[in-house]
């Protein structure tokens, strides 16, 4: 009985466990409400990626015209409005920054993000985009991460847009990531109903089959 209760706890396991790791943070985080089914927001949040992100993180994983065909846009766009045609459609999203400076300059590497909303959540990021707050020396901080090497990125938005938009804007930019992270999340949800689907009418069928089958025999 003891075995089994140790086995049954042993399963429960992961269940319990991500709630732990999302106190880790030392901050409650916000919900990004971010959503991918919302075309919209990508497109902004791919544009807000390029423009404030770009100079120094990668989506190495993602290429011009993958982004393109997903959210909307010819190949001509896409290397318009996120490169400025600094880039061709197959190319990788690759940072602007050039090998070495950010070590200089920042003393550590900016992660690549493609898979930042598989590792933190959007939660973590939209959180950490709108934590950051200045001491009472002047010096930026964030509340997500303590002594961060990352500058507010977004100060110009915080500073001259509405809180509103603001919240948009990291909610866009989170919308985009959590799409770099899985491209094909909605064709993944979007089957999985078919599947099911599937599945329910062949038991249906199956189950027809078994009673035709046994209708003349006795048991
Ligand atoms: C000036 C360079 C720079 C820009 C621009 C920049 N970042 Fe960063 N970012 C960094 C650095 C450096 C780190 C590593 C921070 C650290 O470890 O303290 C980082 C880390 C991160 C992390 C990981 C945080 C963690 O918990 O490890 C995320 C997420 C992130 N950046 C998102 C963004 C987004 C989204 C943008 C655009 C809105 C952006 N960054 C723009 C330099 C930059």
């Amino acid at each position: 009985m003891k075995k089994l209760l140790t086995i049954f706890s042993l399963l429960l396991l992961p269940l319990v466990t991500p709630v732990q790791a999302a106190g880790g943070y030392g901050i409650e985080l916000k919900p990004a409400e971010n959503n991918l089914r919302d075309q919209d927001s990508l497109q902004r949040g791919a544009i807000l990626f390029s423009n404030y992100c770009m100079a120094c993180h990668s989506v190495k994983y993602m290429r011009y015209n993958r982004i393109a065909r997903d959210l909307g846009w010819t190949d001509e766009e896409v290397v318009a409005k996120m490169t400025y045609n600094q880039n061709r459609v197959v190319d990788n999203v690759m940072t602007r920054m050039l090998d070495g400076v950010a070590m200089d300059v920042m003393g550590v590497e900016p992660p690549d993000l493609s898979l930042m909303s598989r590792l933190k959540g959007t939660d973590y990021i939209y959180t950490f985009l709108t934590e950051y707050y200045q001491d009472e020396k002047g010096n930026w901080n964030n509340h997500a991460l303590k002594g961060t090497s990352m500058p507010n990125v977004l100060e110009g938005i915080q500073r001259h847009a509405s809180p509103e938009d603001y919240a948009q804007a990291a909610r866009d930019i989170s919308n985009f990531l959590e799409y770099a992270g899985e491209p094909a999340k909605l064709e993944r949800l979007d089957l999985g109903w078919k599947v099911i689907a599937f599945l329910l009418v062949l038991l249906l069928l199956t189950y027809l089959l078994k009673k035709e089958y046994w209708r003349d025999i006795k048991h």
